[in-house]
């Protein structure tokens, strides 16, 4: 009796040795059919009560030693199955239609920036572009600005090392002294850049802000130049007809003068923005100082230019009606996306 049931063992462990399931369904099977728990595995045990009792102990042996092989094999298809799925490569629907994305939006301040890169380019002045940590030679001394200038404290200064004389440029004239330093008139550039100054912030200030220089040098340049170039760039970037100079003061021109464009009083708005008078002030400006051109070394007998300056921020508020100057440093997404699309 023993004998028999020992050989219906032995075959059971040949065909769980020669079983080779090869799929996921293969692989149920093969689970069902031996280690199940109406599996024969499970049924080889329940001979044991057959057994004679002087061979049980080496059934029981022989018919653990089974299962273990059972179990054994599903363990190893069972993870080489897995593995080959890990790498498996799905393949994309080639023919699936692409998935639409958003156009970006340019910050306003670069929207403001380009547009006046190209008023100025469309009458041949390029663009130079200057460091922002400075000497103090180039943002104040040669700019006409020695030490002991009292314009120097209108523009609270960021120094970046004492000793040294290093600073943040408080404004992009710095440029200007740069480009003349290497350069021999004609000279017809726009200098845009970031600028920094020690103020408190707040809705219209900010400590760092953007401005564009311009800065023209040949012979016989006149305050004339300087009136007509002013008029296309009030009429071109705010469709201005009138503008106006008032007289001012800046150290690295003489004489200075204040630009104002006609903006109207058609609106409440316009009234608020202009004061009730209808104009704005857009720019600071005037001819170059002689002690300028000296410092930089170009000849002011044979020489003459004009210069002007412009904070950016100021420009992007009236263009798009900010009221506030902080939002053009916040990057709050619900606000630069309202310049999707925009040239
Ligand atoms: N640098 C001046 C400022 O930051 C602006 C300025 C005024 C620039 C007159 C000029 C100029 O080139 O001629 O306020």
């Amino acid at each position: 009796m023993s004998a028999e049931i020992f050989a219906k063992a032995n075959t059971l462990l040949g065909s769980i040795q020669n079983a080779a399931p090869k799929t996921k369904d293969e692989l149920e099977q093969f689970r069902i059919e031996y280690i199940g728990s109406k599996g024969q595995v499970k049924k080889l045990f329940g001979e044991i009560r057959n057994v004679d009792n002087d061979r049980k102990k080496e059934f029981g042996q022989l018919a653990n030693s089974i299962k273990q092989a059972a179990e054994a094999k599903f363990n190893e298809v069972k993870e080489s199955l897995e593995a080959s799925a890990d790498n498996e490569i799905e393949v994309p629907d080639l023919t699936a239609p692409g998935e639409p994305f958003g156009l970006g939006a340019r910050h306003p301040i670069s929207l403001i920036t380009n547009k006046i890169i190209d008023i100025f380019g469309r009458i041949g002045f390029t663009v130079a572009e200057e460091r922002e940590i400075e000497d103090d030679w180039y943002n104040f001394t040669a700019m006409n600005t020695p030490e002991d200038h009292p314009a120097r404290d209108m523009q609270d200064t960021f120094y970046v090392r004492d000793d040294e004389k290093k600073l943040l440029r408080t404004h992009t004239s710095s440029v200007q002294a740069r480009i003349m330093e290497h350069n021999q008139p004609p000279i017809r550039i726009i200098a845009p850049g970031r600028v920094y100054r020690n103020e408190t912030i707040s809705a219209r200030s900010h400590c760092q802000f953007h401005q564009v220089e311009g800065l023209y040098i040949a012979e016989n340049v006149s305050f004339a130049d300087l009136k007509q170039t002013l008029l296309y760039f009030a009429k071109e970037m705010y469709g201005a007809s009138k503008i106006r100079l008032r007289p001012s003061y800046f150290p690295f021109t003489e004489p200075s003068a204040e630009m104002d464009i006609y903006w109207g009083l058609e609106s409440e708005t316009d009234y608020r923005i202009t004061k009730g008078t209808g104009w704005l002030e857009i720019l600071g400006c005037g001819m170059v100082d002689p002690n300028v051109l000296k410092n930089c070394g170009i000849d002011p007998e044979k020489y003459s230019g004009f210069a002007f300056g412009m904070g950016i921020e100021r420009q992007a508020m009236l263009k798009y009606n900010i009221s506030d100057i902080r939002y053009l440093f916040e990057n709050d997404i619900r606000f630069l996306n309202q310049f999707e699309g925009a040239l």
